[in-house]
Formats: structure tokens, C-alpha cells, sequence
């Protein structure tokens, strides 16, 4: 038996991750699935968004499955499974399924990963009043030459950089390429920044994973801008293979790459730290419709599956990964997002079916 800590959050994060722990128990998988409180609810009994006890079970359980989050309250839950946590490594795998609602002409074999750096760039934001930025560094000068006192009233933010974050990352992208290689994949990263503009910063990184790529000679290798890539990923996505992208352009072409194979509503992802892990959709508590029971749980469910690998149960997490496919494949039980008219629960119903 193996415990998972499973934290809707909000909105279709509570009824996806409600529906998928259903689908996990009916399944017979090994798991005692534990749901102490957090978010609102937490914070009116227990005066906090994520209550020590909460913080435990997680810190103790073998897997933890989030939904989503939207107010504060959830994105607190986010705050400590990723940023307090460290959770450095954002795994987006970017899947086609035979019978998915793509809007691409040919999705046959898009299957990549995009690889986000969860922890800086831009993120977590550190902005400020351009008038105390320009006190603090007064000779600071933008590329023309401008000082920052000369653009009057305004803000700013601050992108991070560091060696050892781009290293980490850059060490786990390369990682994965070889694990997807073993697997048939080409073994291929595709580095993603804004290097041509933003010399120091993105330069910096781009620099960094060249160097780190290089000690990997049986991985393959190539960079592109951040506006190239976005058009690549739509044009060529069949010659993707893992996607190692700053955080804020990771944030944004992954749900560009999802939509690519199908839609928001099916794509996955797992956030990991040196000892840490944690598993959620990439989609947010969608609130246009939320309670109405009609998300699709796909994103949620392969987030699951990556984490029943992640946790030893690597068939348990194949089966269930099968028993989507097949469920796409026959395309009875699809949800709205996919042109069909199934409810979350119909769905998961479908799937249970599926696996036999
Ligand atoms: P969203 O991902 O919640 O929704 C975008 C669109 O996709 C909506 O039209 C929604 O209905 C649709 N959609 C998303 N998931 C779906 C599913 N499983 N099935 C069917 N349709 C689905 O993004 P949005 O609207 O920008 O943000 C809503 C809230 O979620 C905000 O508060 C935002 O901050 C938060 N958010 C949280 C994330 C997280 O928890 N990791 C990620 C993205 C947004
Ligand atoms: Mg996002």
C-alpha cells in the first residue's frame, strides 16, 4: 500500500482531482488516498490555507496530486508544493491521442516534453516603482543608452538568472532526454530563450546549458528564440523531444504545445525538486465553468499516472495511461472541450471500463 496526499485546490481542481481518486480506488491500485484540508476551507477551521498537519502528510505520503488553483487561498497550496518545496523542474509532457480534439492538420506522433524552470526568471514576481528602481541604480542604462529615471512614472520587474538554477535544470533536462532515449525517443533538447534582446540575462542561460548539454555527447542539441519556438511547436512538433524553456516562455508554450495535441484539458505535469515531487494539471480552476461538472478530468488523470510511475507503480501507471488512450480512441465518452458531451464523471466511468 501506497499513500498519495490528493489536494483539489478550486474550482475543477476539486471535482478533476475528486473524479480521478474515485477512478484510482475503483481501479484496485494499491493506494490509500488521503484528502486533509487546505485552501478556503482550511483557512475557516484552521486559520490557515495549509495547516501543519496538511504540511506533514505531504511531507510523509508517496505521491501528492494537486488540482488547480485561483485565489489566494489555493494558490497558497501552490506556494508551498512548489516554491517553498523547490520543486525546480515543471515536466510538461505534451502528448497526442488518437481521437483528441487537435486543431493541428497532422498531430500523429507529437510526443514531447516541454521542461519548464519552475523557480526563476520572472517568477517568483519581484516588481517595484521605477522611481525607487532608478534610485538604487542610477547607472543603470537600457540598451539605447536611456537611464531608468528618463521613462517618469512606472514599474518594473526582475528576471533571475542564476548559475546554479540554469545548471539544475539544465542537468534534469538533459537527464530526461536520455531516460525518453531508452524509450525511442531521439534524445534531442531544444533550448528555449530570448538571447538576441536579452544578451545578459537569457544569454546567460542559454550559455550555461550549452555548457551542461556538452558533458551528454549522445544527445542532439539545438536553441531557438522564444518567438521561433512558439511557431516551430505549432509547424514541426513531431521533431520536439524535450523542451527546456525559462519560466515564463515554458509557462506559455506549454499550454500553446497542449493545445497543439489536443487541448488544456489533457495536459499533465509533474514539478520536481531534488526531493520533492508533486503532480498537477497545467490547466487552472477554469471558473467559467466550474460546478457544473463538465471538465475534463484527462489532465488530471495523467498527472496521476505520472505520479503512480514516479511512486514504483509504473504498470499501474501505463494501464491507466492505456485506458485513456483507449477512451479517446473510441471517442464515446468525451467532454465538451473535446466536441463530445460526457461529464467529468462519465469520463472517469469510460476509463475504469477501459482498464479492464
Ligand atoms: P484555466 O486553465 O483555468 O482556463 C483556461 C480555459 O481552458 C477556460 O476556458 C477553461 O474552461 C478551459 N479549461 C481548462 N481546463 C479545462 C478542463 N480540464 N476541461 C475543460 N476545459 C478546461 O486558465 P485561466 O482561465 O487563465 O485561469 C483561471 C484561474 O486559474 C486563475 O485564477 C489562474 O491564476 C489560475 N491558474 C492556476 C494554475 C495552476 O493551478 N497551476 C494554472 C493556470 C491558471
Ligand atoms: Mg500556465
Amino acid at each position: 500500500m501506497k499513500t498519495v496526499v490528493a489536494l483539489g485546490g478550486e474550482g475543477i481542481g476539486v471535482e478533476v482531482v475528486e473524479a480521478t481518486c474515485e477512478l484510482l480506488v475503483a481501479a484496485g491500485f494499491p493506494l490509500r488516498i488521503l484528502t486533509p484540508p487546505h485552501g478556503e476551507a482550511a483557512q475557516a477551521t484552521d486559520g490557515s490555507p495549509v495547516p501543519d498537519q496538511t504540511k506533514r502528510l505531504c511531507g510523509q505520503a508517496d505521491g501528492i496530486l494537486f488540482g488547480a488553483a485561483g485565489g489566494p487561498a489555493s494558490v497558497a497550496v501552490i506556494t508551498y508544493l512548489r516554491w517553498q518545496q523547490d520543486a525546480y523542474a515543471n515536466v510538461r509532457p505534451i502528448k497526442y491521442y488518437e481521437g483528441a480534439a487537435s486543431p493541428l492538420t497532422n498531430p500523429h506522433g507529437i510526443d514531447f516534453v516541454v521542461l519548464r524552470e519552475n523557480m526563476e526568471g520572472l517568477y517568483p514576481a519581484r516588481e517595484g516603482d521605477l522611481a525607487d528602481l532608478a534610485r538604487a541604480m542610477p547607472e543603470l542604462r537600457d540598451r539605447i543608452g536611456r537611464g531608468v529615471a528618463e521613462y517618469g512614472e512606472g514599474r518594473f520587474a526582475v528576471k533571475v538568472v542564476s548559475r546554479r538554477g540554469t545548471e539544475r535544470i539544465a542537468r534534469f533536462a538533459c537527464e530526461l532526454a536520455l531516460k525518453r532515449r531508452t524509450q525511442g525517443r531521439p534524445g534531442k533538447i531544444t533550448c528555449v530563450t530570448k538571447s538576441n534582446v536579452l544578451r545578459d540575462s537569457d544569454g546567460f542561460f542559454q550559455e550555461v546549458v550549452e555548457g551542461i548539454v556538452a558533458q551528454y555527447p549522445d544527445l542532439a542539441y539545438e536553441h531557438f528564440h522564444v518567438d521561433d519556438a512558439a511557431r516551430r511547436l505549432v509547424r514541426f512538433p513531431q521533431t520536439m523531444d524535450v523542451v527546456l524553456c525559462m519560466n515564463l516562455y515554458g509557462d506559455i508554450l506549454s499550454d500553446l504545445a497542449a493545445e497543439g495535441a489536443g487541448g488544456l484539458g489533457i495536459a499533465p505535469s509533474g514539478c520536481f525538486g531534488d526531493r520533492w515531487a508533486y503532480f498537477e494539471s497545467v490547466h487552472g480552476s477554469a471558473p467559467d465553468i466550474a460546478g457544473h461538472g463538465i471538465a475534463n478530468p484527462t489532465a488530471t488523470i495523467l498527472s496521476a499516472a505520472m505520479m503512480l510511475d514516479h511512486m514504483g507503480l509504473a504498470d499501474e501507471a501505463q494501464r491507466l495511461e492505456a485506458a485513456v488512450a483507449l477512451v479517446y480512441r473510441e471517442g464515446r465518452h468525451l467532454t465538451r472541450d473535446q466536441g463530445g458531451a460526457a461529464t467529468t464523471r462519465e469520463f472517469c466511468k469510460a476509463a475504469l471500463e477501459a482498464l479492464g
